[in-house]
């Protein structure tokens, strides 16, 4: 947004510009799917009206440079047994007969946890691979659960009993205490206006964080062509914005207006960058600023701005350039570090017997998890500490979550989480 030229204004003249100022306000040319050209030339106009912003210090507190096994880039990686643990016949008998000890326990789903799904062999390698999503490079693949050999029940089940030995808290996704997601093309079941997250497309995703401390995602089955799911490092990305724009990371850890779209109160306003004790903690989704399909950005609250469109293309296409593409196979579990790490997803096709099916877990482990800045606080509590273990519900069929529904497709207020 151009700045209202005024030279000392009196508090009258100072009122009505403000006003002027704010009707004047608009979005600025950004969609959610990124555009390299758009970038580039917002990236030249902002550093020619000001070159004094690539000498802005940076926010205190955040430091020069993280050095850690959680900066990494894609070509580090060469080989994906470095990220990939291989789950053995003995070990598939014991997931096995804890899914019976569960079922002869006969306890709400909810109850699903370390003890009442026993892992004496595994669960110590699961217990260290947690540690490893926290202090080590912050992600790995576990392959492979035989999806067919099990009912719908039964392996939803299994993944929510392996991964409590990752995370012992599961966040809640979606209304009603739904803990478990499903990401899955529904373009053909649901009208686009019903759709705000391209999570039920077959779209791209654009690199971005979601809510909580690990990610899990489960490949019930992959599509018949692309889909390929990308991971980034954000520690490697906020290097390389510290040495060329330290003014985005000021932009990064300043407030931004969230779109609530349409709930209460229609928008919140918090940074994306923090930085706690020794840690860099981001958390965005694009969609949020710029509105995605049937969920565009509500027109009734504040715009981003041109430095804030500028820092979102920034995120994205330093996290493209550094990406490492994860071979994700029918029955992997995929855990990823949510505060740490973007994650992104290519657009792909399904066929009649092909279709793309991903279940998500949001979790959280006690013993390893980070201090959390202030403005997460509250947002992390409702996801892991309102509801019940006994209230969590874990849908068996895909649907689209409150907070993903587009303005046309549901009355109910998207609630941000
Ligand atoms: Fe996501």
């Amino acid at each position: 947004m151009a700045p209202v030229a005024v030279s000392q204004p009196t508090d009258i003249l100072s009122t009505k510009l403000d006003k002027l100022s704010l009707s004047g306000s608009k979005q600025p040319d950004i969609s959610y799917h990124p555009d390299e050209a758009k970038w580039k030339a917002r990236t030249a106009r902002r550093l020619a009206e000001d070159p004094s912003l690539l000498d802005t210090p940076l926010p205190t507190g955040f430091p020069a440079l993280l050095e850690s096994p959680l900066v990494w880039e894609g070509k580090d990686w060469k080989d994906e047994s470095q990220w990939t643990y291989n789950l053995n016949d003995s070990q598939l008998e014991e997931i096995d007969g804890a899914l019976k000890h569960f079922h002869s326990l006969n306890v709400p789903q909810g109850r699903i946890n370390q003890s009442t799904f026993p892992l004496p062999t595994l669960g110590p390698i699961l217990r260290d691979l947690s540690r490893e999503l926290y202090s080590g490079r912050g992600f790995f693949v576990l392959r492979t659960l035989p999806v067919d050999d099990y009912s719908r029940e039964d392996i939803i089940l299994i993944y929510a009993g392996v991964s409590s030995y990752i995370g012992s808290l599961r966040g809640v996704q979606d209304r009603d205490a739904g803990v478990l997601a499903h990401i899955k093309d529904l373009t053909e079941t649901h009208p686009a206006k019903a759709i705000g997250a391209p999570a039920y497309t077959t779209d791209k995703q654009v690199f971005h964080t979601d809510a909580g401390d690990v990610i899990s995602l489960f490949a019930l089955e992959t599509a018949a062509e692309g889909g390929t799911s990308r991971i980034s490092s954000s520690w490697r990305v906020y290097n390389e914005l510290v040495k060329t724009r330290p003014d985005l990371i000021k932009t990064l850890s300043e407030p931004w207006t969230h779109d609530t779209y349409g709930g209460d109160p229609p928008f919140r306003n918090r940074p994306l960058l923090f930085s706690e004790e020794d840690k860099i903690i981001i958390q965005y989704a694009r969609r949020i600023f710029t509105g995605f399909l049937g969920l565009p950005r509500s027109q009734e609250i504040p715009p981003i701005t041109e430095a804030q469109a500028e820092a979102l293309d920034a995120i994205h296409f330093l996290a493209e350039k550094y990406n490492l593409g994860l071979n994700f196979q029918k029955g992997d579990i995929q855990y990823i570090n949510n505060l740490s790490i973007f994650h992104a997803r290519d657009a792909f096709t399904d066929t009649a017997e092909k279709k793309r099916h991903l279940l998500r877990l949001w979790l959280r482990d006690e013993d390893h998890a980070w201090k959390l800045p202030k403005p997460l606080e509250e947002p992390w509590q409702r996801l892991y500490y309102t509801a019940k273990e006994d209230e969590h519900r874990f849908p068996q069929q895909p649907e689209i979550r409150s907070a993903s529904k587009g303005k046309g497709g549901a009355a109910e207020g998207g609630k941000y989480v």
